[in-house]
C-alpha cells in the first residue's frame, strides 16, 4: 500500500485506528522492528555476542542484568556517527516490574534481588548500525556499550555539592553518590552529552513514620513503592540516613562517547521529580534548560547558564551546567507569565524563609517554588521546542485531583476539574530564551469529543487521545505526541473509546493531530527520536502488560500481554520504525 496519503503537506501518512490489539500497529507502508528489549545483551567488550543471555523465566542473575538492557525503556536519544548509518542509542530504564524481573516474583527479598533491581534501572548506551536493507541492529561487542545503573558511582557538582544536606555516613564530603534511578525523560546538550533525569526517586526510600517538614514536602513514607531495598542496602533507610534521599532528584549528565566517564549530578538545575530536561540556546549562546516536574500540583522550571556554550564538545563545556540561574514559572490568567528566580537573597528566599544558602534552596527547590508563588501545574512531563518558531510545548499529562475536595482549584493554565485527559500547553519567551516574561496558551486540550463529561471532551482536531506525555519535534516541524494513560484507566471510563496508548503526529500550525502508531496492551509509548535523515523513528514500548500478572487485580486478565512474543514474559523494548520504500517518516 502507498505510504503517502493525499492532502496535508506536513502529515503525509494514513492514520491507524484506535486499537486494543496486543501489537505495535503502524500505518500501511511502514514496519516496526524490535531492536533492543529488556534483558538483551548490551554487547559488552570481551563477551561473546549475545552474552549474558536473557532468560525468559527471569532467572538471569544480578550480574547478568548489569550487562543487559534494563526494564521500562523511557526517554532516549540517538547520537549519530559518520553519515548516520551508525550511532549510539542512549536509553533510560525508568522503573522495574519486580514481579517480572525475578524468577519467583517479589514475595521474598534478598540482597541479590535488590542488586538485580538496581541493575535493571538507569541508562543503556548501545551501538547501532543500519544494514543496506534499512534494518537496525545492536553491534556486539562494542567499545561504547555501557550500563549506568543504581550501582554506578557518580559525582555531584554545582552549588549543592558538599552541602551539609548532601553529606552522609557513606559520603562525608557530600560529593560522591552511588547510582541514578527512575530516569524518566532526558535531554541532549549542544555539546553532545545526554541528560538523564531522576523522577520518582522518593519511593525507593524507607521513610520515617513521623516525617519532618522537608521529608513530608517530598513525600517520604515508610512504605515507599514497596521495594524493600532498605532491608539489604542501608542507604535507602531514610530513618537511619536521612540525607541520602537529598542526593536524588537531580539531572545527571552522561558522556556517551567516553564509556569510562563518571556521570555528574548537576545541582544548579534544581531538585525535583524531574521528568526531563529540554536544552536549547539563547541568542548569545547561553544554554537554556526547560524542566517539568511530573507530580500533581508541582512546577515548571528553566535554567539559564551563566556562560555561553563553546565549540569543542564536552571537553570545553564541562561546567556550563554548574553556573547559572534557576527559575520557576508563574502562569497568569491574562495569557502572560513570568519566570521567578530561585536565587538566595531574591524573592524572599532567605534564611528567615528557611534557606540558609543557595545549596539548601536547591535541595529544597519545591519549598522555594512554594514560597515565590509559582503556578502548581497538572503534572508537567516532556517539553519540546519548535525548531522554526522557538515556541516551547509541554504536556500536562493529567491530574484527576484538580478542583476536587481539598486540592487546588482550576486556574487559567490548568483549566479542567478532575483532569483525566491532560493538555499540551505552549509558550513563547518575550525577548528570547533567556527572557523572564512569556506569552502562553494551550495548543490542545486532549480528550474524546464523544465523552459525556464536558471536561473530558477537549478540542482535538483529528484523532482523539488522552494523557499526553512524550513530545518530540522532528526537523520538518512535526510535533510527535506519545500517550501514557495508566493501565488502570485504559479501555474504560473517559478512555473507553481510545484503545491502547499511542503515538500521534501534530501539525503545530493547523493543530491537526493524526494517530501514527498504537502499542500493545497495557504499555506506554515513549522515547521517540528520529535519525537525522528521518528514515527511521526509534520508539520505546514501556511496560507492556503492566498489571496483567497481578494476582490482587480482578482486571488483570484484560491487561495481560505477551508482547514482543517468543513465549517469555512481556518485555519493554525499543522498536525501529521505517518505511518499506525507504522514505522519510511521516511524509
Ligand atoms: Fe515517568 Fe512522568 O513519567
Ligand atoms: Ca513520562
Ligand atoms: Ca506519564
Ligand atoms: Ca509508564
Amino acid at each position: 500500500a502507498p505510504a503517502r496519503a493525499p492532502g496535508g503537506a506536513l502529515l503525509g501518512f494514513r492514520a491507524v485506528p484506535a486499537s486494543s490489539a496486543d501489537a505495535v500497529v503502524v500505518p500501511p507502508g511502514y514496519v516496526a522492528e524490535v531492536i533492543y528489549a529488556w534483558g538483551d545483551a548490551i554487547g559488552a567488550p570481551g563477551l561473546a555476542a549475545g552474552q549474558p543471555a536473557f532468560r525468559g523465566d527471569g532467572s538471569h542473575s544480578a550480574e547478568d542484568q548489569q550487562l543487559q538492557a534494563g526494564m521500562h525503556h523511557d526517554g532516549m536519544h540517538f547520537f549519530p556517527a559518520g553519515r548516520g548509518d551508525r550511532g549510539l542509542l542512549v536509553v533510560n530504564h525508568e522503573y522495574t516490574d519486580e514481579g517480572l524481573l525475578h524468577a519467583d516474583g517479589m514475595q521474598t527479598w534478598s540482597a541479590e534481588k535488590v542488586r538485580k533491581s538496581q541493575a535493571a534501572l538507569g541508562v543503556s548506551v548501545v551501538e547501532l548500525a543500519r544494514a543496506a536493507d534499512g534494518r537496525w541492529a545492536v553491534q556486539r561487542p562494542s567499545a561504547y556499550a555501557r550500563r549506568i545503573s543504581a550501582r554506578t558511582p557518580m559525582t555531584i557538582s554545582g552549588p549543592a555539592a558538599g552541602h551539609a544536606l548532601m553529606r552522609t555516613e557513606f559520603d562525608p564530603g557530600g560529593r560522591e553518590v552511588i547510582g541514578t534511578f527512575n530516569n524518566c525523560a532526558h535531554g541532549v546538550t549542544p555539546w553532545g552529552t545526554y541528560l538523564a533525569c531522576e523522577e520518582n526517586f522518593v519511593g525507593y526510600f524507607h521513610g520515617p513514620a513521623q516525617p519532618d517538614a522537608h521529608a513530608k514536602r517530598w513525600g517520604l513514607t515508610p512504605g515507599g513503592y514497596g521495594l524493600r531495598w532498605h532491608e539489604h542496602d542501608a542507604r535507602f533507610n531514610a530513618t537511619l540516613h536521612p540525607n541520602e534521599f537529598n542526593r536524588f532528584g537531580w539531572v545527571v549528565e552522561i558522556d556517551p562517547l567516553d564509556p569510562r566517564s563518571t556521570p555528574v549530578k548537576r545541582t544548579a538545575l534544581g531538585r525535583a521529580a524531574h521528568e526531563g530536561a529540554f536544552v536549547t540556546q539563547a541568542a548569545d549562546g547561553r544554554a537554556v534548560v526547560y524542566m517539568g516536574e511530573d507530580a500533581r500540583f508541582e512546577y515548571l522550571y528553566k535554567f539559564v547558564s551563566r556562560d555561553p556554550v563553546r565549540t569543542g564538545g564536552y571537553a570545553n563545556n564541562r561546567e556550563v551546567l554548574d553556573h547559572g540561574t534557576l527559575y520557576v514559572a508563574r502562569f497568569d490568567s491574562d495569557g502572560t507569565g513570568e519566570w521567578l528566580a530561585l536565587v538566595h537573597g531574591q524573592n524572599g528566599l532567605d534564611a528567615q524563609a528557611g534557606f540558609a544558602d543557595q545549596g539548601e534552596l536547591l535541595v529544597k527547590s519545591r519549598q522555594a517554588s512554594d514560597k515565590v508563588g509559582a503556578t502548581k501545574m497538572d503534572r508537567p512531563e516532556w517539553i519540546a521546542g519548535d525548531p522554526r518558531t522557538a515556541t516551547l510545548y509541554c504536556s500536562l499529562t493529567n491530574n484527576s485531583r484538580r478542583g476536587t475536595d481539598g486540592y487546588p482549584a482550576v486556574d487559567a493554565a490548568n483549566p479542567r476539574a478532575r483532569n483525566t485527559m491532560g493538555e499540551v500547553i505552549r509558550w513563547t519567551e518575550v525577548g528570547g530564551h533567556a527572557a523572564t516574561r512569556f506569552l502562553w496558551d494551550h495548543f490542545i486540550l486532549a480528550g474524546d469529543p464523544a465523552n459525556e463529561r464536558a471536561e473530558a471532551r477537549g478540542n482535538v482536531k483529528g484523532d482523539p487521545f488522552g494523557s499526553p506525555d512524550g513530545l518530540w519535534f522532528d526537523a520538518r516541524g512535526v510535533l510527535w505526541i506519545a500517550t501514557d494513560a495508566s493501565p488502570t484507566a485504559l479501555g474504560q471510563g473517559d478512555y473507553a473509546r481510545l484503545g491502547n496508548n499511542m503515538l500521534l503526529a501534530a501539525d503545530p500550525r493547523s493543530g491537526e493531530v493524526r494517530r501514527f502508531l498504537t502499542g500493545p496492551v497495557g504499555c506506554e509509548i515513549t522515547g521517540m527520536v528520529g535519525t537525522p535523515d528521518l528514515r527511521t523513528l526509534f520508539v520505546n514500548i514501556q511496560h507492556p502488560g503492566e498489571g496483567g500478572n497481578d494476582p490482587g487485580d480482578p482486571a488483570a486478565a484484560r491487561k495481560r500481554s505477551t508482547w514482543p512474543g517468543g513465549g517469555g514474559r512481556p518485555r519493554s523494548a525499543t522498536v525501529a520504525i521505517r518505511r518499506i520504500d525507504g522514505g522519510a517518516i511521516g511524509t
